[in-house]
């Protein structure tokens, strides 16, 4: 059964265990799956979504309705990859990334940790993109882009830098 949090709570193993944290702000997730050391994270794939084989994907990490993911992608832990998202052959998607509804992720493209990309953005192959940068709704990743900063644009353009 699902378990509501609320801000007097304080999870402990005996409330839960196997879990997916449902929350779309990557640092956030990061710091409630820190504080939930204790948690056995489940991988959770849509029936509907077609993961290749070969594809690596970390704990905690959830896969949505209508995604493919192609062969030799790694996904990392705690991930959200939504919606009808397509990430194609050989990415490199680190930790706690959030791939909204709709992105389209060329081959060999590599995000860092915590990246999140905007609903209905894309990158062409083989472009990076640093950690917890946050690229905006629709963009596209034509270059690579240096961590922490938000990005929006066709081709993306760093609008400002983002605080740690
Ligand atoms: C990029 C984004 C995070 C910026 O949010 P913000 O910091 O509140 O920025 P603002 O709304 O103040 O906009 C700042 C400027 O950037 C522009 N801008 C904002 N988002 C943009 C986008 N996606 N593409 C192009 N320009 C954008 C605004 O028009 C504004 O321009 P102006 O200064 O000339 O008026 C947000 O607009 C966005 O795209 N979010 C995507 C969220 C998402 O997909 N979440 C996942 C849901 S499942």
């Amino acid at each position: 059964m699902p378990f509501k949090l609320n801000a007097t709570h304080s999870l402990t193993s005996d409330m839960v265990s196997e879990s997916v944290l449902a929350i779309g702000d990557n640092a956030a997730r990061q710091k409630l799956a820190r504080r939930m050391s204790w948690a056995h994270w489940l991988t959770v794939v849509h029936p509907k979504a077609y993961v290749h084989d070969s594809v690596r994907l970390g704990p905690g990490t959830v896969v949505f309705a209508g995604v493919v993911v192609q062969p030799d992608a790694q996904i990392g832990a705690h991930c959200i990859i939504n919606t009808g998202t397509t990430v194609d052959h050989g990415c490199v998607i680190g930790d706690f990334c959030h791939l909204a509804p709709g992105c389209n992720i060329g081959g060999s493209v590599t995000l860092a940790e915590g990246v999140l990309m905007g609903i209905g953005s894309v990158a062409i192959p083989s472009v990076s993109v640093g950690a917890w940068t946050a690229v905006g709704a629709a963009a596209a990743v034509a270059s690579d882009l240096p961590a922490r900063v938000l990005a929006v644009g066709a081709p993306a353009r760093v609008l400002r830098k983002l605080e740690p």
